[in-house]
């Protein structure tokens, strides 16, 4: 799709929802269902870096997805290790920076958080665009993990308190994005789950019915096109708009 006369967010963020409802549709078991969704990843990134969008952030596993069955969760966890691998010359090769959001510690295996950083390392000098993939990501942790960060600092005297400001409150959180633009919730599910709740305060939603795997190029077409519907106001009023 021609994309010149539509808005363009800067941030865009997706909460990967319904492989599993997805797999069960075709058949499949929830672990080809992660696998598709993973797939799909892929290509829809780069899709989306191509239209322009700068930021990118994606929800792959909640610290409440730690509840699931011992199965699930280690077959997600290889899934993780394995995919991640690749993401260092699939992202160089696009010029994108890639950075991980959540907790870096138990239950998250070793293992990720080793090919965690290494994608982090290997792609930092990207600027074309940012993935920023939410793993063990909560948003009530990352308030909580920022809210420490910034005691420290106090209690060490190297921040002062009338020196926390809204402007930037954000450098203190897992990784430091411009807010979210435009959240994307495929499957039909209408509710945050615990994402990225400090950014999302002025974002536009969208909530498709689609499932993850299925979420291709045009089913994000569709968001951009009700995207660019959405009038912004932030509070204030847009009087060109208005007949008075
Ligand atoms: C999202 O798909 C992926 C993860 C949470 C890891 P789900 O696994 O939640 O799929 P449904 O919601 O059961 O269909
Ligand atoms: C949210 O999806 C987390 C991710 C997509 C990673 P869930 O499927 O875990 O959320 P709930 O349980 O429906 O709220
Ligand atoms: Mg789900």
């Amino acid at each position: 799709m021609d994309y010149s006369k539509l808005k363009i967010p800067t941030h865009v963020a997706i909460i990967l929802d319904g492989n599993g409802r997805w797999a069960q549709e075709q058949g499949l078991t929830r672990s080809q269902g992660h696998k598709s969704g993973f797939e799909n990843l892929k290509t829809l990134s780069r899709y989306i870096f191509n239209k322009g969008i700068k930021v990118l952030s994606v929800y792959a596993f909640s610290t409440e997805n730690f509840k699931r069955s011992k199965e699930e969760v280690s077959f997600l966890m290889n899934l993780f290790a394995s995919e991640f691998k690749n993401y260092s010359d699939l992202m160089n090769e696009q010029g994108i920076k890639v950075v991980f959001s959540g907790e870096r510690k138990a239950p998250l295996p070793d293992k990720v958080i080793d090919i965690i950083e290494e994608v982090e390392e290997a792609t930092k000098q990207n600027t074309r665009g940012i993935l920023n993939i939410c793993i063990n990501y909560g948003g009530h942790s990352e308030i909580v993990n920022a809210t420490k960060k910034i005691c420290k600092l106090v209690l060490e005297n190297k921040l002062s308190i009338d020196d926390i400001t809204e402007e930037n409150f954000s450098q203190y959180l897992f990784n430091d994005l411009p807010p979210v633009d435009l959240l994307i919730r495929t499957s039909g599910e209408i509710r945050i789950s615990n994402f990225m709740i400090y950014q999302l305060s002025y974002a536009e939603m969208y909530f498709p019915k689609t499932y993850f795997p299925a979420f291709d190029a045009a089913e994000f077409d569709k968001a951009i096109v009700e995207y660019t519907k959405r009038d912004r106001r932030f509070g204030g009023i847009n009087y060109e708009n208005k007949n008075n």
